[in-house]
C-alpha cells in the first residue's frame, strides 16, 4: 500500500480494552506510512511538518470490521424475514444465488453492493460470494476498486442444494483450485478465503479437499456454525462420527486462528472449548440471529473465555449493512439474553460493542482496529451535528449516541483504510 503520512485533528475515541475507551477532545491522530504513530493531546514537534487533515468538531474513531456477510444476498436484504434458517435458505437464498451464474446480473448486483459497502462505516469485511468463479472474481474486482480491505470466498456446495446451484464434489474442488490460481496475489486489498458454506452443504470428501487447499495455499477459512437448532440436529445425522458440529470442520483442519465461524448460537461446552483451544474467531451476528429466529449467542461467555470474537451483519440474514446498527443490536440482544435466558452472563456495554466492532474483528486482519502506535490506520470521521440535542455532551456520549442514532442524522464524512482515503461519493 502507498506510504501515507498525515495528522488528523478531531475528537478521537478508540478502545484500549473491551471495557475502556480513550477519548481525546481536539486530539491529534498521527499517521506515518499508513500506520498510527499514536494519539496526542498536543501535536509533537516531530510531526509538525506533516499535512494536517483538520476535522475539528468531528468524531474520529477506528474503522469498523464486518467479519461476516454475503455479497449476493444484498439484492434481497429486507425481504423474506419470516422464515427460519433452512426454509429461508431454500425459499429465498438459494434461488437468488442461482442468478449469479449470469455475469450481467452479478455485475449489476455487485456494483450496488460494492458501492454501498464503500460508503458505509465498514472499512474491512469478510465476505461470502457464490459457487460461481466468474462472479466471485468480478466481486473481488469491484471490492478491490473500493479501497476497502476484504477477504472474499468462492462458496463450496456439493449437496443439499437445488440442481442449478449444487456442484459435483470434483468440480467444486477443481473450480476452487482454478479460482485460487487466478486470484492469489492478484489484488492488493482483496484476498481469497476458503468457504465451505456449512456442513449440510459440503460432503466429507469435499471438506477434506478444502482442508488440503487451505494448507497448500496457507489460506484463511470462513463458514457457519451452530446457528439454528434444526441445522445442528441435521449435522449430527450427516456426520455421526463427529463429536460436535465444530469437530466436523476441525477434523479436516478447518479451524484455527485464521478461521471465522459465523453465529455459534447453540454451541455445546465441548464445541466452545474446541473453538477456544484452536483460536477460531466467532462472528456474532445479532440482527440475523433475531430475524431468522436463531437465538442469542452467549457473547459475554466468549469474551470471558478470552476467545476471538467480532461482529457480522450477515446480510441478508441481517437486513442492514450498518455496523453501528450491528453494535446496538449486539447490546440489545445481550440484554434480552440476560433477562430471559441466563442472568449469570452480564449484558454487553456499548464500550464492549465498540471493542468488538474494531479490535475484536479487526485483529482477524492483523494489527487493525485501534489507534495505538503500530496499528494500520483505519479511521472514520463522523459528523454528529445532525443528531440534535440542547445538551452539552462529552466525546464518549456523542459516540454513544452515534451508535444508536447513526441513521437519524449521523453522517460519515471521511473514511481511511490503512492510511488511504476512501471516496464516499
Ligand atoms: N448457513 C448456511 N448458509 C447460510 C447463509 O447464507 N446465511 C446464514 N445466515 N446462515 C447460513
Ligand atoms: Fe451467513
Amino acid at each position: 500500500m502507498g506510504a501515507e503520512s498525515f495528522v488528523l485533528r478531531g475528537d478521537i475515541c478508540y478502545s484500549l480494552s473491551p471495557r475502556e475507551v480513550r477519548c481525546v477532545e481536539g486530539g491529534y491522530l498521527v499517521c506515518v506510512d499508513g500506520r498510527s504513530a499514536g494519539v496526542f493531546e498536543e501535536l509533537p514537534e516531530r510531526y509538525a511538518a506533516s499535512p494536517l487533515v483538520d476535522c475539528t468538531g468531528r468524531l474520529v474513531i477506528p474503522g469498523l470490521c464486518d467479519i461476516h456477510l454475503h455479497a449476493p444476498q444484498y439484492a434481497f436484504r429486507g425481504l423474506g424475514m419470516d422464515l427460519e434458517l433452512l426454509d429461508w435458505l431454500n425459499t429465498h437464498t438459494f434461488p437468488e444465488e442461482t442468478r449469479y451464474a449470469d455475469l450481467d446480473y452479478a455485475a449489476r448486483a455487485y456494483d450496488v453492493f460494492a458501492g454501498d459497502l464503500r460508503r458505509c462505516a465498514t472499512t474491512r469485511a469478510v465476505v461470502f460470494g457464490t459457487v460461481h468463479v466468474p462472479a466471485t472474481e468480478l466481486l473481488m474486482e469491484r471490492l478491490e476498486a473500493t479501497g476497502l480491505v476484504t477477504y472474499v470466498g468462492k462458496v463450496n456446495m456439493d449437496r443439499n442444494a437445488p440442481e442449478r446451484l449444487v456442484e459435483t464434489s470434483a468440480r467444486s474442488a477443481e473450480a476452487t483450485r482454478r479460482w485460487l490460481e487466478d486470484v492469489c496475489g492478484r489484488f492488493e486489498r482483496t484476498h481469497p478465503i476458503i468457504t465451505p458454506r456449512f456442513t449440510p452443504s459440503v460432503t466429507d470428501g469435499l471438506m477434506a479437499e478444502l482442508g488440503a487447499l487451505r494448507e497448500k495455499y496457507d489460506l484463511p477459512v470462513q463458514s457457519h456454525l451452530s446457528e439454528n437448532p434444526s441445522e445442528v440436529s441435521w449435522v449430527k445425522e450427516l456426520c455421526p462420527w463427529s463429536s460436535c458440529y465444530a469437530d466436523a470442520y476441525d477434523h479436516f483442519g478447518l479451524l484455527g486462528e485464521k478461521t471465522v465461524m459465523a453465529h455459534c448460537v447453540h454451541s455445546t461446552d465441548e464445541e466452545v472449548e474446541l473453538l477456544r483451544r484452536t483460536g477460531t474467531y466467532v462472528a456474532h451476528c445479532p440482527q440475523s440471529n433475531a430475524q431468522l429466529a436463531s437465538g442469542i449467542a452467549p457473547v459475554r461467555r466468549y469474551l470471558d473465555l478470552g476467545m476471538s470474537v467480532g461482529l457480522g451483519t450477515d446480510v441478508a440474514g441481517g437486513a442492514s449493512l450498518s455496523m453501528f446498527r450491528c453494535m446496538a443490536d449486539a447490546v440489545a440482544a445481550s440484554k434480552l439474553r440476560w433477562r430471559l435466558v441466563d442472568q449469570s452472563l452480564a449484558p454487553l456495554t456499548t464500550q464492549e460493542a465498540l471493542w468488538l466492532a474494531t479490535v475484536g474483528g479487526g485483529s482477524f486482519f492483523g494489527r487493525v482496529g485501534s489507534f495505538a502506535e503500530g496499528y494500520e490506520l483505519d479511521a472514520l470521521v463522523l459528523n454528529d451535528s445532525g443528531i440534535r440535542t440542547p445538551r452539552k455532551l462529552t466525546v464518549w456520549e456523542r459516540l454513544e449516541r452515534f451508535v444508536y442514532l447513526a441513521e437519524e442524522g449521523g453522517r460519515i464524512e471521511r473514511k481511511f483504510v490503512a492510511g488511504r482515503e476512501v471516496s464516499l461519493d
